[in-house]
């Protein structure tokens, strides 16, 4: 989603502006801009649609003038179309005021309309261009006092031009403190290999950067250390982060175990919940509230609680959960779970939560995000940053440690594991190599891709466990390859979906041997009786399945709970060389944004 970039310091500010604004390119964006001044106080402004390519074009003589201060912002278009106008930087009526912004302004309206009476002319179609307007009549700070709704801002003012002004509600905002100056970004990854110490900004938080000053307040700022390795972000020997992210499982998923799980002493350590492992015993029931594929990762989490914690669990997208008017019930738990801890639908999930006083926990990858600071309590993924759009190492990462998770309530409420969980513990160890093994199978699934490209419909079923993972196999193809996909429960073939088979419509099957086994291959006689072309992922030494499914991917045997993990990584491959065949960009696929901040 949109992402902000600014710089005030020794070096020039246009270049590094714009390079970072590279870095965000990810997060997904339709138009692009930036605003700066130059050392003859001149302030400039260029925007332009479509990919930073066609901003680096206009910016090119810019870029050799020195700059002292400038901010510069992609845009992920919520209100009015993706054009020039509607780009950010926004500005107010004499040009004196410019400023980049996240989120949404919802009084946009109602606030237009007063500043329209008192003579103020709107250019774009955009919420932003209210505030510049606001910040005209009423200042900087009492402006966005009058604002509802979520913001992250960077501006700089014409007769300032040696300062940039921030703040922060509801949207990221992240400083960095530099040896030559500051940096601001939507998302720290911009700011990896260039400063060491960061801010993250907090709620209701404003502040003025300087040449060699900056002031936050009302709240005292926290300098904390910069956790990302400029490397990560890199991406390497790979022609996507996509696949690097897929070829990263089997470390996220050794990462998210280390010193953690002790099998030989039947131990779970998670010291993210220790301060709150007093109160787990108490715990009566766990909702567990996410989107997208982090939904899909609650819905086997929830599975886990129930089996490994005896703990009636239900998952709850965010974006039903921030409205439902659903009882509140004594001695609940909520877990949210976000890969980038900033999805505005999750972070509202939570509020709701807290008002409720519920126990909130997190499980988040994004250090410092405000899933992860608003929760009581948490576990990181430590799965290093997600760039492709379609997340990948994350969801392997977060099944690993709801494992964890719902064997470390199992043993706080009972003392002592089960055996299903002692067996649990030991193949989580394992899990890591297996994930190798089937990493080894790359090739393999790009030439079999080639036998289904030219499909537009797919059926995914799985069952159990594995149920949540046809629901992700299917998002995952249809969010990089744009090709109609479904996932569905086996046993609900029969209630509708069956309608659909015929020749022409593949269905992609995860049938291990495991105790739907049998059930999961009456659902496949149905779909042969049908001529219905199968693509099965199946255990390793399943000699029948080969005779009813068309094509057989194999993976290691393993324990139920953790299939899921092994039967994922040729599910991302499949759907990654599927939308590579189409000549997708499979790193930014069309609509689709990284971090969803806006409802
Ligand atoms: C799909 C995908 C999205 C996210 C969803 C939640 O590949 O990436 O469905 O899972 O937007 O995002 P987080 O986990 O950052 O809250």
């Amino acid at each position: 989603m949109c992402g902000i970039t600014g710089y005030i310091g020794k070096k020039e500010a246009l270049p590094i502006v714009f390079e970072n604004l590279k870095k965000l390119e990810y997060r997904g964006y339709d138009s692009a801009g930036v605003a700066f001044f130059d050392f003859s106080g001149d302030q400039k402004l260029v925007k332009a649609v479509g990919k930073l390519g066609n901003l680096e074009k206009l910016i090119k003589d810019e870029k050799s003038l020195p700059t002292m201060a400038a901010i510069g912002h992609t845009r992920w278009a919520t209100h009015g179309v993706p054009n020039e106008v509607n780009a950010h930087p926004h500005f107010d009526c004499k040009k004196e005021f410019f400023l980049v912004h996240n989120g949404i302004i919802e009084n946009y309206r109602e606030l237009k309309d007063g500043l329209m009476k008192k003579g103020h002319n709107f250019r774009s179609q955009t919420d932003t261009e209210v505030l510049a307007h606001l910040v005209e009549e009423y200042g900087f700070d009492l402006a966005i006092k009058k604002v509802i709704g979520a913001y992250a801002i960077a501006a700089i003012f014409k007769n300032e031009p040696q300062k940039i002004y921030i703040a922060r509600l509801g949207s990221p905002l992240v400083i960095g403190v530099g040896k030559d100056g500051y940096y601001v970004a939507s998302d720290p990854t911009a700011l990896a290999g260039l400063v060491k110490k960061v801010i993250f900004l907090k709620d209701g938080q404003r502040g003025l950067l300087a040449l060699n000053s900056i002031k936050i307040g009302p709240a005292r700022p926290k300098i904390v250390p910069l956790e990302i390795d400029a490397e990560q972000a890199k991406k390497g020997k790979f022609p996507h982060f996509m696949l690097k992210e897929i070829f990263e499982g089997s470390e996220v998923v050794a990462a998210a175990l280390r010193g953690r799980i002790f099998p030989q002493k039947n131990l779970i350590k998670l010291g993210g919940l220790e301060g709150v492992a007093g109160k787990i015993p108490k715990i009566k029931r766990m909702e567990i509230i996410s989107c997208g594929t982090s939904y899909y990762a609650g819905m086997i989490g929830a599975a886990l609680f129930k089996e490994l914690a005896n703990l009636p669990t239900e998952t709850i997208l965010a974006s039903e959960y921030r409205y439902a008017r659903d009882p509140k019930q004594n001695n609940t738990a909520c877990l949210f779970i976000s890969q980038s801890g900033e999805t505005a639908d999750t972070l509202a999930a939570l509020k709701k939560a807290k008002e409720r006083k519920y126990l909130n926990l997190g499980l988040v990858n994004a250090v410092g995000s405000s899933i992860a600071r608003e929760t009581d309590a948490g576990v990181y993924n430590h799965a290093g940053p997600e760039i492709g759009v379609a997340s990948t190492k994350a969801f392997l990462s977060q099944l690993s440690i709801l494992s964890l998770m719902s064997l470390y309530f199992g043993q706080t409420k009972f003392e002592k594991n089960s055996q299903t969980a002692r067996s649990l513990m030991a193949e989580l160890v394992r899990i890591s190599a297996k994930i190798q093994l089937v990493l080894k199978q790359s090739e393999a699934i790009r030439s079999l891709v080639k036998k289904y490209a030219h499909y537009k419909n797919f059926l995914y079923l799985g069952r159990g466990y594995n149920y949540p993972v046809a629901l992700e196999g299917a998002l995952k193809l249809k969010e990089i390859s744009y090709a109609h996909a479904e996932g569905y429960a086996g046993g609900e073939m029969k209630h509708g979906p069956i309608a659909l088979i015929d020749k022409n419509f593949p269905v992609v099957a995860l049938v291990n041997k495991n105790h739907l086994y049998e059930k999961m291959i009456s659902n496949l006689e149905e779909i042969k009786a049908r001529n219905g072309k199968i693509l099965a992922i199946a255990s390793i030494g399943d000699k029948a399945i080969a005779k009813l499914a068309d094509d057989v991917i194999y993976v290691p045997e393993t324990v139920e709970q953790l299939e899921p993990i092994l039967n994922t990584v040729p599910l991302q491959l499949f759907a990654y060389y599927f939308a590579v065949a189409h000549g997708n960009d499979v790193d930014k696929p069309r609509n689709l944004a990284k971090s969803v901040t806006v409802e």
